[in-house]
Protein backbone atom coordinates (compact mmCIF):
# COMPACT_ATOMS: atom_id res chain seq x y z
CA UNK A 1 0.00 0.00 0.00
CA UNK A 2 1.15 3.48 -0.92
CA UNK A 3 0.94 5.04 2.68
CA UNK A 4 1.83 8.51 1.30
CA UNK A 5 -0.94 8.59 -1.41
CA UNK A 6 -3.79 7.09 1.42
CA UNK A 7 -2.66 9.83 3.43
CA UNK A 8 -3.13 12.72 0.56
CA UNK A 9 -6.94 11.56 0.69
CA UNK A 10 -7.21 12.01 3.94
CA UNK A 11 -7.59 15.86 4.20
CA UNK A 12 -7.54 16.08 8.03
CA UNK A 13 -3.91 14.90 8.44
CA UNK A 14 -2.34 17.67 6.96
CA UNK A 15 -3.43 19.51 10.22
CA UNK A 16 -1.32 20.85 13.08
CA UNK A 17 -2.08 20.90 17.07
CA UNK A 18 -0.77 23.68 19.10
CA UNK A 19 2.10 23.94 16.29
CA UNK A 20 2.86 19.97 15.83
CA UNK A 21 2.00 17.77 12.74
CA UNK A 22 -1.38 15.71 14.04
CA UNK A 23 0.21 11.98 15.14
CA UNK A 24 -3.41 10.73 15.40
CA UNK A 25 -3.79 7.69 17.20
CA UNK A 26 -7.62 7.48 18.05
CA UNK A 27 -9.13 5.93 15.13
CA UNK A 28 -10.51 3.15 17.61
CA UNK A 29 -12.86 6.08 18.36
CA UNK A 30 -13.40 7.51 15.23
CA UNK A 31 -11.66 7.27 12.14
CA UNK A 32 -10.64 10.49 9.88
CA UNK A 33 -12.77 10.43 7.14
CA UNK A 34 -11.54 10.26 3.11
CA UNK A 35 -11.87 12.73 0.56
CA UNK A 36 -15.45 10.69 -1.11
CA UNK A 37 -16.79 10.73 1.88
CA UNK A 38 -16.61 14.47 2.58
CA UNK A 39 -17.26 15.06 -0.92
CA UNK A 40 -20.04 12.66 -1.10
CA UNK A 41 -21.59 14.38 2.06
CA UNK A 42 -21.24 18.03 0.92
CA UNK A 43 -22.29 17.14 -2.91
CA UNK A 44 -25.82 15.55 -1.33
CA UNK A 45 -25.98 18.82 0.86
CA UNK A 46 -25.36 21.24 -1.84
CA UNK A 47 -27.38 19.74 -5.11
CA UNK A 48 -29.14 16.45 -3.77
CA UNK A 49 -30.91 16.56 -0.41
CA UNK A 50 -34.81 15.14 -0.55
CA UNK A 51 -35.89 12.93 1.79
CA UNK A 52 -36.09 9.17 0.98
CA UNK A 53 -38.89 6.63 0.66
CA UNK A 54 -41.24 9.71 0.65
CA UNK A 55 -41.17 11.84 -2.42
CA UNK A 56 -42.03 11.46 -6.03
CA UNK A 57 -39.68 14.04 -7.21
CA UNK A 58 -36.18 14.39 -8.69
CA UNK A 59 -34.36 14.92 -5.98
CA UNK A 60 -36.19 12.49 -3.61
CA UNK A 61 -35.90 9.33 -6.03
CA UNK A 62 -32.19 10.16 -6.33
CA UNK A 63 -31.46 10.35 -2.90
CA UNK A 64 -33.54 7.13 -2.10
CA UNK A 65 -31.83 5.09 -5.18
CA UNK A 66 -28.00 5.92 -3.41
CA UNK A 67 -29.48 5.39 -0.12
CA UNK A 68 -30.58 1.63 -1.45
CA UNK A 69 -27.68 1.34 -3.56
CA UNK A 70 -25.44 1.97 -0.19
CA UNK A 71 -27.29 -1.00 1.80
CA UNK A 72 -26.40 -3.21 -1.03
CA UNK A 73 -22.82 -1.92 -1.18
CA UNK A 74 -22.31 -2.70 2.50
CA UNK A 75 -24.15 -5.94 2.53
CA UNK A 76 -21.54 -7.26 -0.15
CA UNK A 77 -18.98 -5.71 2.05
CA UNK A 78 -19.56 -7.43 4.77
CA UNK A 79 -20.54 -10.61 3.01
CA UNK A 80 -23.76 -10.77 3.42
CA UNK A 81 -26.20 -13.12 1.33
CA UNK A 82 -29.37 -13.87 0.97
CA UNK A 83 -30.40 -15.01 3.97
CA UNK A 84 -29.69 -11.95 5.57
CA UNK A 85 -30.73 -7.88 5.45
CA UNK A 86 -28.83 -4.88 6.50
CA UNK A 87 -30.99 -2.45 8.27
CA UNK A 88 -29.48 1.21 9.15
CA UNK A 89 -29.03 2.34 12.69
CA UNK A 90 -27.71 5.71 14.31
CA UNK A 91 -24.83 3.59 15.30
CA UNK A 92 -23.62 0.13 16.88
CA UNK A 93 -24.95 1.02 20.22
CA UNK A 94 -28.41 1.74 18.45
CA UNK A 95 -27.88 -1.74 16.96
CA UNK A 96 -27.57 -3.73 19.46
CA UNK A 97 -30.34 -1.89 21.50
CA UNK A 98 -32.89 -2.49 18.70
CA UNK A 99 -32.31 -6.10 19.27
CA UNK A 100 -32.23 -6.53 22.63
CA UNK A 101 -35.14 -4.62 22.70
CA UNK A 102 -37.22 -6.21 19.72
CA UNK A 103 -35.72 -9.37 19.62
CA UNK A 104 -35.50 -9.27 23.19
CA UNK A 105 -38.50 -8.64 24.51
CA UNK A 106 -40.03 -11.41 22.26
CA UNK A 107 -37.57 -13.94 22.84
CA UNK A 108 -36.26 -13.35 26.70
CA UNK A 109 -38.92 -14.38 29.70
CA UNK A 110 -38.20 -14.71 33.10
CA UNK A 111 -35.53 -16.99 34.32
CA UNK A 112 -33.68 -17.25 31.14
CA UNK A 113 -29.80 -15.80 30.64
CA UNK A 114 -27.46 -13.82 28.45
CA UNK A 115 -24.07 -14.58 28.46
CA UNK A 116 -21.82 -11.41 27.56
CA UNK A 117 -17.91 -11.48 27.70
CA UNK A 118 -16.21 -9.67 29.75
CA UNK A 119 -14.31 -7.74 27.37
CA UNK A 120 -17.43 -5.66 25.71
CA UNK A 121 -17.52 -2.35 25.46
CA UNK A 122 -20.17 -0.86 27.08
CA UNK A 123 -22.63 -0.77 23.83
CA UNK A 124 -22.83 -4.61 24.02
CA UNK A 125 -23.06 -4.80 27.76
CA UNK A 126 -25.47 -2.14 28.84
CA UNK A 127 -28.78 -2.99 26.56
CA UNK A 128 -28.36 -6.60 27.84
CA UNK A 129 -28.22 -6.02 31.19
CA UNK A 130 -31.28 -3.74 30.89
CA UNK A 131 -33.46 -6.29 29.35
CA UNK A 132 -32.46 -8.76 31.54
CA UNK A 133 -33.68 -7.00 34.68
CA UNK A 134 -36.84 -6.06 32.91
CA UNK A 135 -37.69 -9.55 32.18
CA UNK A 136 -36.48 -11.06 34.76
CA UNK A 137 -33.50 -13.27 33.27
CA UNK A 138 -29.61 -13.05 34.32
CA UNK A 139 -26.86 -12.15 32.51
CA UNK A 140 -23.71 -14.16 32.74
CA UNK A 141 -19.67 -13.14 31.67
CA UNK A 142 -17.32 -15.37 29.82
CA UNK A 143 -14.24 -14.39 31.39
CA UNK A 144 -11.06 -13.52 29.47
CA UNK A 145 -7.52 -14.09 31.41
CA UNK A 146 -4.12 -12.17 32.17
CA UNK A 147 -3.12 -11.85 28.73
CA UNK A 148 -6.60 -10.53 27.55
CA UNK A 149 -7.71 -13.99 25.47
CA UNK A 150 -11.05 -14.95 25.70
CA UNK A 151 -11.70 -18.64 27.76
CA UNK A 152 -13.81 -19.39 24.55
CA UNK A 153 -13.85 -23.07 26.38
CA UNK A 154 -15.74 -22.07 29.22
CA UNK A 155 -18.62 -21.42 26.81
CA UNK A 156 -20.16 -24.18 27.34
CA UNK A 157 -20.47 -24.68 30.81
CA UNK A 158 -22.26 -21.11 30.39
CA UNK A 159 -25.05 -22.12 28.26
CA UNK A 160 -27.77 -24.51 29.22
CA UNK A 161 -31.45 -24.51 28.59
CA UNK A 162 -32.32 -21.08 29.68
CA UNK A 163 -29.50 -19.21 27.49
CA UNK A 164 -31.01 -17.00 24.94
CA UNK A 165 -28.11 -15.00 23.63
CA UNK A 166 -24.62 -15.04 23.03
CA UNK A 167 -23.00 -11.08 22.76
CA UNK A 168 -19.66 -10.76 22.09
CA UNK A 169 -17.30 -8.87 20.26
CA UNK A 170 -15.39 -9.73 16.84
CA UNK A 171 -11.86 -7.64 18.04
CA UNK A 172 -12.27 -5.93 21.65
CA UNK A 173 -11.77 -1.89 21.64
CA UNK A 174 -9.57 -2.00 24.92
CA UNK A 175 -6.87 -5.18 24.52
CA UNK A 176 -7.33 -5.36 20.32
CA UNK A 177 -8.26 -9.77 21.11
CA UNK A 178 -9.87 -10.91 18.59
CA UNK A 179 -11.41 -13.80 19.78
CA UNK A 180 -11.96 -17.14 18.35
CA UNK A 181 -15.43 -16.11 16.93
CA UNK A 182 -15.57 -19.88 15.41
CA UNK A 183 -15.68 -21.66 18.65
CA UNK A 184 -18.26 -19.27 20.12
CA UNK A 185 -20.48 -19.83 17.42
CA UNK A 186 -20.53 -23.51 16.61
CA UNK A 187 -20.40 -23.80 20.83
CA UNK A 188 -23.82 -21.69 20.52
CA UNK A 189 -25.24 -22.61 17.83
CA UNK A 190 -24.78 -26.80 19.33
CA UNK A 191 -27.53 -25.66 22.38
CA UNK A 192 -29.45 -23.18 19.67
CA UNK A 193 -28.61 -20.22 21.17
CA UNK A 194 -27.88 -17.09 19.02
CA UNK A 195 -24.91 -15.39 18.57
CA UNK A 196 -24.67 -11.37 18.44
CA UNK A 197 -21.04 -10.15 17.29
CA UNK A 198 -20.17 -6.57 17.59
CA UNK A 199 -18.04 -5.54 14.51
CA UNK A 200 -17.06 -1.89 15.81
CA UNK A 201 -13.80 -2.56 15.79
CA UNK A 202 -13.30 -5.96 13.63
CA UNK A 203 -15.20 -4.69 11.07
CA UNK A 204 -12.50 -2.12 10.44
CA UNK A 205 -9.68 -4.61 11.29
CA UNK A 206 -9.24 -7.17 8.92
CA UNK A 207 -13.53 -7.38 8.06
CA UNK A 208 -15.94 -9.58 8.02
CA UNK A 209 -17.64 -12.28 6.12
CA UNK A 210 -21.06 -12.93 8.59
CA UNK A 211 -22.55 -15.54 5.85
CA UNK A 212 -19.46 -17.56 6.38
CA UNK A 213 -19.18 -16.92 10.50
CA UNK A 214 -23.01 -17.88 10.72
CA UNK A 215 -23.51 -15.16 13.19
CA UNK A 216 -27.40 -14.49 14.04
CA UNK A 217 -26.95 -10.42 14.35
CA UNK A 218 -23.51 -8.61 13.42
CA UNK A 219 -23.41 -4.63 14.67
CA UNK A 220 -20.89 -2.44 13.68
CA UNK A 221 -20.78 1.82 13.49
CA UNK A 222 -19.68 3.89 10.12
CA UNK A 223 -17.91 6.85 12.06
CA UNK A 224 -14.70 3.79 13.19
CA UNK A 225 -14.82 2.48 8.95
CA UNK A 226 -13.80 5.74 7.75
CA UNK A 227 -17.81 6.62 7.49
CA UNK A 228 -20.01 9.53 8.87
CA UNK A 229 -20.90 9.91 11.99
CA UNK A 230 -24.47 8.90 13.45
CA UNK A 231 -24.56 5.89 11.03
CA UNK A 232 -24.67 2.21 11.53
CA UNK A 233 -25.68 -0.92 10.37
CA UNK A 234 -27.51 -4.26 12.29
CA UNK A 235 -27.11 -7.35 10.00
CA UNK A 236 -29.56 -10.11 11.17
CA UNK A 237 -30.55 -13.43 9.42
CA UNK A 238 -33.55 -12.45 7.31
CA UNK A 239 -36.46 -14.93 9.42
CA UNK A 240 -34.64 -13.35 12.87
CA UNK A 241 -35.93 -9.64 11.43
CA UNK A 242 -38.79 -10.98 10.04
CA UNK A 243 -39.99 -12.79 13.08
CA UNK A 244 -38.95 -9.98 15.72
CA UNK A 245 -41.67 -6.89 16.61
CA UNK A 246 -41.17 -3.35 15.42
CA UNK A 247 -38.33 -1.47 17.87
CA UNK A 248 -39.34 2.49 17.03
CA UNK A 249 -42.74 3.33 15.71
CA UNK A 250 -43.22 6.16 13.40
CA UNK A 251 -43.08 6.85 9.75
CA UNK A 252 -41.29 4.81 6.91
CA UNK A 253 -41.57 1.65 8.84
CA UNK A 254 -45.29 1.09 8.25
CA UNK A 255 -47.79 -0.54 5.42
CA UNK A 256 -51.25 0.42 6.67
CA UNK A 257 -52.28 2.72 9.60
CA UNK A 258 -55.42 2.81 10.97
CA UNK A 259 -56.34 3.79 14.76
CA UNK A 260 -57.96 0.06 14.95
CA UNK A 261 -54.34 -0.77 13.99
CA UNK A 262 -51.54 -0.86 12.07
CA UNK A 263 -49.44 -3.47 9.64
CA UNK A 264 -45.62 -3.03 9.10
CA UNK A 265 -43.49 -2.31 6.37
CA UNK A 266 -40.94 -5.48 5.73
CA UNK A 267 -37.65 -5.64 6.56
CA UNK A 268 -35.18 -3.44 6.78
CA UNK A 269 -37.83 -0.92 6.80
CA UNK A 270 -39.81 -2.36 9.78
CA UNK A 271 -36.61 -0.96 11.53
CA UNK A 272 -36.12 2.25 10.09
CA UNK A 273 -38.57 4.59 11.73
CA UNK A 274 -38.58 8.31 10.97
CA UNK A 275 -36.57 9.91 8.32
CA UNK A 276 -33.00 7.95 8.07
CA UNK A 277 -30.47 9.46 7.94
CA UNK A 278 -29.74 9.12 4.25
CA UNK A 279 -27.22 11.18 4.01
CA UNK A 280 -24.47 9.50 6.20
CA UNK A 281 -25.87 6.37 4.83
CA UNK A 282 -24.81 7.17 1.39
CA UNK A 283 -21.63 8.86 3.12
CA UNK A 284 -20.93 5.12 4.83
CA UNK A 285 -21.31 3.94 1.61
CA UNK A 286 -19.01 5.54 -0.38
CA UNK A 287 -16.28 4.73 2.75
CA UNK A 288 -16.92 0.86 1.56
CA UNK A 289 -16.23 1.94 -1.90
CA UNK A 290 -12.79 3.75 -0.87
CA UNK A 291 -12.16 0.51 1.14
CA UNK A 292 -12.96 -1.83 -1.66
CA UNK A 293 -9.88 -0.72 -3.19
CA UNK A 294 -7.75 -1.74 -0.96
CA UNK A 295 -7.10 -5.86 -0.26
CA UNK A 296 -8.19 -6.10 3.44
CA UNK A 297 -5.12 -8.22 4.01
CA UNK A 298 -2.91 -5.65 2.48
CA UNK A 299 -4.85 -3.34 5.46
CA UNK A 300 -4.05 -5.84 7.62
CA UNK A 301 -0.39 -6.25 7.27
CA UNK A 302 0.21 -2.21 7.35
CA UNK A 303 -1.26 -2.59 10.43
CA UNK A 304 -0.17 -5.45 11.92
CA UNK A 305 3.41 -3.96 11.41
CA UNK A 306 2.80 -1.12 13.23
CA UNK A 307 1.38 -2.90 16.01
CA UNK A 308 4.47 -4.40 16.41
CA UNK A 309 6.57 -1.78 16.20
CA UNK A 310 4.73 0.02 18.89
CA UNK A 311 4.50 -2.78 20.94
CA UNK A 312 8.01 -3.48 20.57
CA UNK A 313 9.14 0.03 21.52
CA UNK A 314 6.48 0.68 24.23
CA UNK A 315 7.82 -2.25 26.26
CA UNK A 316 11.15 -1.34 25.87
CA UNK A 317 9.87 1.80 28.55
CA UNK A 318 10.58 0.56 32.21
CA UNK A 319 7.33 0.59 34.33
CA UNK A 320 4.91 0.42 31.34
CA UNK A 321 2.74 -2.12 30.81
CA UNK A 322 0.40 -3.44 27.88
CA UNK A 323 -3.13 -4.71 28.66
CA UNK A 324 -4.03 -7.41 26.29
CA UNK A 325 -0.94 -9.69 24.79
CA UNK A 326 -3.21 -12.11 23.03
CA UNK A 327 -2.26 -13.55 19.94
CA UNK A 328 -3.44 -12.32 16.16
CA UNK A 329 -4.34 -9.14 18.20
CA UNK A 330 -5.66 -6.32 16.46
CA UNK A 331 -4.48 -2.71 15.87
CA UNK A 332 -4.81 -1.76 19.36
CA UNK A 333 -2.36 -1.05 22.17
CA UNK A 334 -3.38 0.18 25.44
CA UNK A 335 -0.96 0.56 28.39
CA UNK A 336 -0.11 2.38 31.45
CA UNK A 337 3.51 3.12 33.33
CA UNK A 338 4.03 2.57 36.71
CA UNK A 339 3.43 5.97 38.64
CA UNK A 340 2.03 7.57 35.99
CA UNK A 341 -1.72 8.68 36.04
CA UNK A 342 -3.01 7.98 32.47
CA UNK A 343 -5.04 11.52 31.95
CA UNK A 344 -1.36 13.16 32.80
CA UNK A 345 -0.03 10.74 30.12
CA UNK A 346 -3.00 11.70 27.60
CA UNK A 347 -2.38 15.62 27.98
CA UNK A 348 1.38 15.48 27.71
CA UNK A 349 1.21 13.76 24.37
CA UNK A 350 -1.54 15.67 23.53
CA UNK A 351 0.74 18.83 23.65
CA UNK A 352 3.33 16.64 21.49
CA UNK A 353 0.29 16.78 18.78
CA UNK A 354 -0.31 12.61 19.69
CA UNK A 355 -4.12 11.89 19.81
CA UNK A 356 -4.99 8.76 22.25
CA UNK A 357 -7.73 7.83 24.35
CA UNK A 358 -7.63 7.97 27.90
CA UNK A 359 -9.81 6.57 30.64
CA UNK A 360 -12.18 3.49 30.98
CA UNK A 361 -12.59 2.90 26.84
CA UNK A 362 -16.33 2.62 27.77
CA UNK A 363 -15.23 -0.70 28.92
CA UNK A 364 -15.20 -0.41 32.85
CA UNK A 365 -15.36 -4.31 33.37
CA UNK A 366 -12.10 -4.59 32.00
CA UNK A 367 -10.48 -1.78 33.85
CA UNK A 368 -11.67 -3.76 36.62
CA UNK A 369 -10.20 -6.90 35.38
CA UNK A 370 -6.47 -5.10 35.43
CA UNK A 371 -7.48 -3.29 38.83
CA UNK A 372 -6.93 0.30 37.14
CA UNK A 373 -8.81 3.17 36.58
CA UNK A 374 -8.20 3.60 33.24
CA UNK A 375 -5.27 3.14 30.42
CA UNK A 376 -3.78 5.34 27.91
CA UNK A 377 -5.05 3.70 24.66
CA UNK A 378 -2.91 4.07 20.79
CA UNK A 379 -5.50 2.54 17.92
CA UNK A 380 -4.06 1.83 14.43
CA UNK A 381 -5.70 2.80 11.26
CA UNK A 382 -4.82 2.29 7.33
CA UNK A 383 -3.51 5.43 7.41
CA UNK A 384 -0.89 5.77 10.17
CA UNK A 385 2.75 5.51 9.62
CA UNK A 386 6.07 3.59 11.50
CA UNK A 387 7.24 7.19 11.91
CA UNK A 388 3.61 8.17 14.46
CA UNK A 389 4.59 4.88 16.20
CA UNK A 390 7.93 5.93 16.79
CA UNK A 391 6.54 9.91 17.61
CA UNK A 392 4.45 7.99 20.36
CA UNK A 393 6.78 5.81 21.57
CA UNK A 394 9.36 9.11 21.96
CA UNK A 395 6.56 10.99 23.64
CA UNK A 396 5.71 8.33 26.28
CA UNK A 397 9.58 8.66 26.96
CA UNK A 398 9.21 12.43 27.45
CA UNK A 399 6.08 12.37 29.64
CA UNK A 400 7.47 9.49 31.66
CA UNK A 401 10.45 11.96 32.23
CA UNK A 402 8.55 14.53 33.02
CA UNK A 403 6.21 13.16 35.08
CA UNK A 404 8.21 10.76 37.24
N1 LIG B 1 -16.15 2.68 21.91
C1 LIG B 1 -15.36 3.70 21.30
C2 LIG B 1 -13.90 3.57 21.66
O1 LIG B 1 -13.44 2.48 21.73
C3 LIG B 1 -15.89 5.06 21.46
O2 LIG B 1 -13.22 4.54 21.85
Amino acid sequence: MDIADIRSRFPILERKVYGKPLVYLDSGATAQKPLPVIEIVDRLHRELNGNIHRGAHFLAEECTSMYEESRSRIKRFIGGDERGEVVFTSGATAAVNLVAYSWGEAMIGAGDNVVVSEMEHHSNLIPWQLICERKGARLRMLPFDEQGCLRTELLESLIDGRTRMVAVTQASNTLGTRPDLRTVIDTAHARGVKVLVDGCQGVVHGGVDVAALDCDFYAFSGHKLYGPTGIGVLYGKRELLDAMPPFLGGGDMVDRVSFEGTTYAPVPLKFEAGTANYIGAIGLGEAVKFLSEFRPEDIEAHEHALLERAQRALSEIDGLRIYGTCPDKCGIVSFNVEGVHHYDMGMILDKLGIAVRTGMHCAEPVMRHYGVSGMCRASLAMYNTAEEVDALAAGVRRAVGMLR
